[in-house]
């Protein structure tokens, strides 16, 4: 059977030509990496099990009125999107310390921030995706000061509800990323949800014991990525059946 043309190939996901004008295929690997790549495995199931955990947060994210980039999932590994044009920034949101802030300002993992603060990357793996202020980013044209208080406000609102949702099954959301995606509908661009939220892009701790349910897991050795990925799912309900 003739396979589809790709049109990316990133570390965790391949982006296939979708059906449509306007879409693509987004499917989801096995392969773990960390540390810009310097660590890796194959963890079987964390392809299927993030294709469906990021269904289940972008479609809770569309019944609350944020935009997204899913349209639906296809099958255990892929998922129909709409083709976005990546704004080249990692939008990182912190509502503990954790990860490279406790490094960096020398605060101790688990520490509530004052308040969930928002900070951002630019993605250039050969730079090691270095954060920048807003300053560069509306100097260099990545994003207009318009876009970047549209961007907070989206960023704020995931905050919000994934905080929630998670909160309801036991979980703490220590910290995310995402990625926002400029989609031309209609008479203005508009600035939508895209890439992926999973476990892979979040910390995520159990409430009662402080286990990690999170790529740190892989990161710090600390057990079994699949376990911790499955147990989320579980947790929300949507675990695939055949992981
Ligand atoms: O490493 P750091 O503490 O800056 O990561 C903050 C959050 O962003 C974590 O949840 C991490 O998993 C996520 N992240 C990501 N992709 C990156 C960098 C960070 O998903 N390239």
């Amino acid at each position: 059977m003739a396979r589809r043309k790709k049109i990316y190939e990133g570390k965790a996901k391949t982006l296939f030509e979708g059906p449509e004008p306007g879409t693509l295929v987004q499917y989801f690997k096995d392969d773990a990496t960390a540390f810009n790549a310097e660590k890796r495995d194959v963890i079987d199931g964390k392809g299927v099990l993030n294709n469906r955990l990021s269904e289940f947060f972008m479609t809770g994210l569309a019944n609350i009125g944020v935009p997204t980039h899913f349209i639906k999932r296809l099958n255990m590994r892929e998922q129909l999107i709409k083709s976005v044009e990546i704004v080249p920034l990692e939008v990182i949101v912190r509502n503990f310390a954790a990860g490279s802030f406790s490094k960096r300002m020398g605060v101790e993992e688990g520490t509530p921030m004052p308040r969930p603060i928002v900070e951002f990357s630019y993605k250039d793996d050969a730079l090691g995706d270095p954060m920048v202020p807003e300053e560069y980013i509306i100097a260099f044209g990545w994003a207009s000061q318009q876009d970047l208080d549209d961007i907070i406000s989206l960023a704020l609102r995931v905050n919000d509800y994934l905080s929630g949702v998670l909160y309801g099954v036991g979980i703490k959301l220590v910290d995310f990323k995402i990625e926002i995606g400029r989609i031309y509908e209609g008479d203005f661009p508009r600035l939508i949800v895209a890439d992926e939220i999973s476990p892979d892009s979040c910390r995520l701790w159990d409430i009662e014991t402080g286990r990690k349910l999170d790529k740190d897991v892989f990161r710090q050795d600390l057990g079994d990525l699949a376990d911790a990925y499955t147990e989320v799912a579980k947790r929300l309900g949507v675990m695939p059946s055949n992981v």
